[in-house]
Order: structure tokens, then sequence, then C-alpha cells
């Protein structure tokens, strides 16, 4: 997508914006992610701030509402929402800046072990009651194989999105970005996420498999609901990647099909 840089939002966002943090003295553009329109980090006059926006009639807006929503929820690994503005057709979100690098996957990369570490803090945390958000079940009924969708209930947070553009690190510590898709459900299907994305940075899919089984939830889960979990992967990167020559697209639908296979038993 086509990012703005800070100074061309329109006036009075720009002056909300320093209503929030004092005088900006200097903006850079983020790089990495697809749909905020504006990714920059704010040098101001209350220190330096992440803002990320898009444009109020973006279909993804509810994304960054629900991002809103369950950034008081989140573990220490995520960084802290300072506010959100929704003003003359934009929706922003003001955070800590988390000054790092994106994460990197490839096999032997000394973050993996950072990025367990801070997956293993989530997958402590219990999905708040009291806000809206998407439920595993629901979102992976139209792509699980018939029968099966109840497999992916639970009531873990899961952020669902790990690609590593997602993944911060800074000082040692792996920290998770990108909270729009936050879901409820079954603890292990976060691991299964991740395993997708290590496929996609090199790594074999048996190796794959037995990064997912680091993680308790993984190993605990019955073997129909990881094979369900692979199916279920492998119809949502057709429907995202058949027609599409996107090269990392069409990639992931490969190694999504792989991972099936791997987790049917049929590989
Ligand atoms: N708190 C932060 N501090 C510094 N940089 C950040 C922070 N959060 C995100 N970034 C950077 O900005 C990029 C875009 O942010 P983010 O991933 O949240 O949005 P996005 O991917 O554009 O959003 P969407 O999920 O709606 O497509 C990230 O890949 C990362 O490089
Ligand atoms: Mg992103």
């Amino acid at each position: 997508m086509s990012r703005i840089p800070f100074e061309q939002l329109p006036a009075d966002v720009r002056q909300a914006v320093v209503d929030k943090t004092g005088a900006v003295h200097a903006a850079r553009t983020a790089r990495g992610g697809m749909n905020s329109g504006i990714a920059s980090v704010l040098e101001t006059d209350s220190g330096s701030v992440f803002v990320k926006g898009i444009r109020a009639d973006h279909p993804q807006v509810g994304a960054q509402r629900r991002e809103a929503a369950i950034a008081p929820h989140l573990p220490a690994s995520c960084p802290r929402l300072y506010w959100h503005l929704e003003l003359d057709g934009w929706s922003l979100l003001g955070y800590e800046v988390v000054d790092g690098r994106h994460a990197d996957y490839t096999p032997g990369s000394p973050d993996l072990s950072l990025v367990e570490a801070a997956l293993t803090e989530l997958q402590g945390v219990t999905a708040p009651a009291d806000i809206e958000i998407k439920d595993a079940v629901r979102r992976w009924a139209e792509y699980a194989p018939p029968g099966t969708s109840h497999f992916f209930g639970g009531d873990a947070l899961l952020h669902t999105d790990f690609a590593p553009d997602n993944v911060l690190i800074v000082c040692g510590r792996a920290r998770l970005v990108d909270w729009a898709w936050p879901t409820r459900g079954a603890a292990w299907i976060d691991p299964g996420a991740l395993a997708l994305r290590l496929m996609e940075a090199g790594h074999p899919v048996a190796a794959a498999v037995a990064f997912a089984g680091r993680f308790p939830s993984w190993r605990e889960a019955e073997p129909e609901a990881l094979a369900a979990f692979g199916a279920a992967t492998a119809a949502l990167w057709r429907e995202i990647g058949t027609g599409d020559r996107t090269p990392w697209k069409r990639a992931l639908l490969e190694q999504a099909a792989t991972l099936a296979r791997a987790l049917d038993g049929s590989l």
C-alpha cells in the first residue's frame, strides 16, 4: 500500500496529535506492514511516539479499533498504547516506540529464542471477556474441514499474525506489534501460525513443526485438531494465493499445503 509521511496528514489531524504529544520536531516513516496509511516514529516535546493510522473509510478500520480495544490487555512484550484518535477521516493510534529491527526467522537465528520467550508469555494470557474480539471457531469455520471447527475453540488470547515485520527485536527481547487480529481461541493456534512463517523463512516443515512443539499447548493438542489447523491454513492460503502472482503469497500457498500434509500424517 502507499504510505504517506506524517506531514501529509490534514492540518487538524496533525494538530490533534500535537495536542497529545507536544510539538513534533521530526517524523520518520516505518517500513513493514500493509494496511497502515501512515506509520511514523515522531520525535516530540514529550519524547518519541509511534503513530499508526488508517483512513476511516478503509475496510480495515475495524481492525484498527480492535487493536485499540485489546491494547490494555496485552502482556509486557507488547508496546504500550498511549492514545487513540479519530477525526477528519483518520483513525490514529499512538504507541510507545520500539526502536528495534524486524525479527530474523531464518534457521539458526538467535532471534528465534526471543520470539519463543515472547510467545510463551502470551500463551499464558486469557482473552478478556468484556471486549469484542474475533472468535477462532468462527474465524476458521469456513476453511476447516466439516465437523472440525470446534477444535479451534478456547479462551487464550491469540495474535495470529506472526509475519516477521510484526515482531521487533530490541535489547535482547522480542516485542509483538500489530494487534489487528486479536482472537479468542485454542492456545496452540499461535504456535501453528508461527510455524508457517518459519517455513516461509526457510525452515523445513519438520523443523517448523518441532518449533511449535516447544509450546506445551501444541504438544498437548489432539492430533485431529492440528490436522484441522493444517487443512484450514492451507485452504486460507489457497484462497489468498490462487490467481495472485505475488511471490510471497504463492510461496505461502505452497508452504501451507506442505504443513497440512505434515500435520495430517500424509507427508
Ligand atoms: N511501537 C512501534 N515502534 C516502532 N515501530 C513500530 C511499532 N509498531 C510497529 N512499528 C513498525 O511499523 C510497521 C507497521 O506497523 P504495524 O505492523 O502495526 O501496521 P501494519 O502492518 O501496517 O498494519 P495492518 O496490520 O493494519 O496492515 C511495523 O512493521 C514496524 O516496522
Ligand atoms: Mg504489520
